[in-house]
C-alpha cells in the first residue's frame, strides 16, 4: 500500500523521505512587521543587506523605517554584485566584520540573500574562504554553530533563495559557479510580501515565472524517492531524495498557479493581481525543489549559461553577455518534457492540465509533447527566445554543451529517465528551436 503507485518500493531503493521546512511569513503588507520580527529575534543592531538598485525603491525604506521604529539600529549595504563572487562575498565579510552587528536582514533578491548567507558565515566563524565552500572546490567543512539570525526579504521571485540553505558565487580564479551549502545557512525567516514586487520589470516576471514552473514540475515527474539507492545511514539522504508525496502537493498546486497567471503578469497593462499567485506558487515551489530536486533542464541551464557568447537579455540591468536563469532553463524544456514524457506521464499530463492545455482526447503517449507544446505556446506570447538559437547557440556548440552538462550527474540522476551523453547530446539538438 502506497500514497501513490508512483512511489511503488522497489529493491534496494528507499523507504522514507525527509521534509524540510522553512519558516516563512506570506502576505500583502507584511514587509512593515519586519522590525518586531527582528526584535523577536534578538536583533539590536543589524546589516540591512541590499544592492545598489533596491536600495533606491520602496520596499527597503519600509524595511529600514520599521526596524528603526523597532528600536533597532539598520546599517545599509548596497555593494552586494548582482551575481555575487568570492570577491564580493568578502567585501560584505569585511563590512559585516567592522559593524559589529548581532543579526542579519536582506531585502532583494537571490543575490542580496546569498550575500548576506555568506557575509553571516564568515564573520561569525572566519576562515579560509574556500573551507566552506561545495567540494570538490572547497573543502566543503560543516558550519561549526548556529549563525546570527537573518530575516530575508525578497523584492523577486523563483530563486526562493529565502527558504534554502545555500549561497551561489562565482569563484573569480576558476570561473566557475559553485556555492555554499549547509542548513544552518537558513534565514531564520523568511518574508513573502507580494506589494514588494510591483516594480520587477515585465521580462524578469516573465523568466522567474518559468523558472518557478521548472522547478516544480522537474519536481514532480523527479525519479520516484523509493527507486533512489536507499541511504548507508539516516544522515546520508541526499537533498535530491527524488519525487515524493509532499514535494509533489506543493509542486501541482504551484503549476496550477503559474498556468493562468504568467502570461497576464507579463503582458497585462495593470498586473497587480497576478503578483500574489507567482509568489505563492515560487515559495511553493522552493518548497518543492527543496525536498524533490530538479533534474534535466536545471542540468542543462548550467551549460546553457555558462557558454554564453554575444547574448544580452533585453530587460536586464546586466553590462556582460549573460543568459538569465530563467531563460536558460526554459529553453531546454519542451525538449526534455517530450523525452521524459514516457517514464511518468501521467505526471507530465497532470501538469500539461494544470498550465491550461487542452487534454481532452489526449492519449497519455502524447503527455509529454503536449506539456511541451503548452509551454512553447506561454513562451511565445512572454516574447521568450525561441529556444537555445535564440540566445546564440547553434549546432556547432551542440558537443561543448553536452560536455558541460554531462558531468552534473547529481541531476541527471533525479530524471525519471537518465540520459546517456548521446541522449543528452540529442536533447540539446531538440531544444536548438521550436517554431
Ligand atoms: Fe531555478
Amino acid at each position: 500500500m502506497t500514497l501513490d503507485p508512483y512511489f511503488e518500493p522497489a529493491s534496494g531503493g528507499d523507504n522514507a523521505f525527509t521534509v524540510e521546512a522553512p519558516k516563512i511569513k506570506f502576505g500583502a503588507g507584511s514587509l512593515p512587521e519586519v522590525g518586531d520580527d527582528a526584535k523577536a529575534l534578538g536583533m539590536t543592531r543589524v546589516a540591512l543587506f541590499t544592492d545598489s538598485t533596491v536600495v533606491k525603491l520602496q520596499p527597503l525604506e519600509t524595511a529600514k523605517k520599521s526596524l528603526e521604529a523597532a528600536g533597532i539600529d539598520a546599517v545599509v549595504y548596497d555593494e552586494t554584485e548582482v551575481e555575487p563572487t568570492d570577491r564580493s562575498f568578502k567585501a560584505a565579510t569585511a563590512f559585516a566584520k567592522e559593524g559589529d552587528f548581532d543579526g542579519f536582514v536582506s531585502v532583494g533578491g537571490g543575490s542580496v540573500m546569498d550575500t548576506a548567507k555568506a557575509a553571516n558565515l564568515y564573520s561569525t566563524y572566519p576562515d579560509d574562504f574556500l573551507a566552506y565552500v561545495n567540494a570538490p572546490i572547497g573543502g566543503a567543512k560543516p558550519v561549526p554553530g548556529p549563525l546570527k539570525p537573518h530575516i530575508a526579504c525578497p523584492t523577486t521571485f523563483g530563486t526562493a533563495a529565502e527558504c534554502t540553505g545555500i549561497a551561489i558565487f562565482d569563484l573569480l580564479e576558476m570561473e566557475a559557479k559553485t556555492g555554499i551549502a549547509n542548513a544552518r545557512l537558513r534565514p531564520n525567516l523568511g518574508i513573502l510580501d507580494p506589494t514588494s514586487l510591483v516594480t520587477l520589470p515585465r521580462p524578469i516576471v516573465a523568466a522567474n515565472g518559468f523558472d518557478v514552473f521548472s522547478h516544480s514540475i522537474e519536481s514532480l515527474t523527479a525519479r520516484p524517492f523509493s527507486q533512489r539507492e536507499a541511504p548507508e545511514n539516516s544522515n546520508a539522504r541526499p537533498l535530491n531524495q527524488g519525487a515524493n508525496p509532499y514535494s509533489d502537493l506543493a509542486c501541482l498546486e504551484s503549476i496550477r498557479l503559474v498556468g493562468p497567471n504568467l502570461i497576464a503578469a507579463v503582458n497585462d497593462a495593470d498586473n497587480s493581481a497576478t503578483l500574489e499567485p507567482l509568489m505563492f506558487a515560487s515559495m511553493l515551489a522552493g518548497i518543492g525543489f527543496g525536498n524533490a530536486g530538479c533534474h534535466l533542464p536545471h542540468a542543462m541551464s548550467y551549460a546553457v549559461a555558462g557558454l554564453v557568447r554575444g547574448y544580452n537579455a533585453p530587460g536586464w540591468p546586466s553590462n556582460h553577455p549573460m543568459v538569465p536563469h530563467g531563460i536558460s532553463v526554459i529553453v531546454n524544456a519542451p525538449a526534455v518534457f517530450r523525452f521524459t514524457g514516457p517514464a511518468c506521464p501521467e505526471r507530465h499530463m497532470k501538469a500539461a492540465e494544470a498550465m491550461g492545455a487542452d487534454i481532452s482526447g489526449v492519449a497519455l503517449e502524447e503527455a509529454g509533447a503536449v506539456l511541451a507544446d503548452r509551454v512553447i505556446d506561454m513562451m511565445r506570447e512572454t516574447d521568450m527566445p525561441n529556444g537555445l538559437s535564440g540566445v546564440g547557440y547553434e549546432e556547432s556548440d551542440l558537443e561543448a554543451l553536452t560536455d558541460k552538462a554531462f558531468p552534473q550527474k547529481r541531476l541527471l540522476v533525479n530524471s525519471p529517465q537518465e540520459p546517456d551523453r548521446d541522449q543528452l547530446k540529442e536533447l540539446f539538438r531538440d531544444s536548438l528551436r521550436y517554431w
